[in-house]
């Protein structure tokens, strides 16, 4: 008696291993589609870091040579972004170059004379609300342009801008020099 109550509990058991087993590979078969959901966003997950990567590498280390010429004849030479004013440059190296409007093209205490004349051709035409700023400069010249107008491109490595020994602050009006 004994004994075919345990042939039938080792039969039992044995039932029940094979719906056990099935959650097993179930387990299985769900890890597999997983897997196979999974690899095709891992790919392009991976293109696009690789290429974003790559687009903001190149715009980091894209950078032009500047040399601005102080009023006193001293040189500073400086990297500038591509896409970056000569004017923010100018300011994020404490170089002289004043910027009251800060680029609105109301004033043209940003004024800087481009030294060499290949460089001055390679710049855009300036726009009419330049050119009416530039024409009440001090010290105007055929190659002046507002430094906050001149932007940083891989044609300009290498430009001379020098600084007018004076500026005019004649539209940020209201402008009255404080006594000191
Ligand atoms: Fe005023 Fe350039 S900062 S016009």
């Amino acid at each position: 008696m004994f004994s075919r109550i345990s042939q039938l509990g080792t039969r039992l058991l044995r039932e029940n291993r094979a719906p056990a087993n099935l959650p097993n590979s179930r387990s299985s078969y769900y890890r597999g589609q997983l897997r196979r959901r999974l690899v095709p966003e891992k790919s392009i997950l991976f293109s696009t870091a690789t290429s974003s990567t790559h687009d903001e590498g190149t715009q980091d280390t894209e950078k032009i040579s500047v040399t601005f010429v102080n009023k006193d004849g001293t040189e500073q030479t400086i990297s500038v972004p591509v896409g970056t004013s000569m004017l923010e440059a100018a300011h994020e190296n404490d170089i002289e170059l004043e910027g009251a409007c800060e680029g609105s093209l109301a004033c043209s205490t940003c004024h800087v004379i481009v030294m060499d004349v290949n460089y001055y051709n390679k710049l855009e035409d300036p726009a009419d609300e330049e050119n009416d700023m530039l024409d009440l400069a001090f010290g105007l010249t055929e190659t002046s342009r507002l430094g906050c107008q001149v932007i940083a491109k891989p044609e300009l490595d290498g430009v001379r801008l020098s600084l007018p020994a004076a500026t005019r602050n004649f539209a940020v009006d209201g402008y009255v020099p404080k006594p000191h």
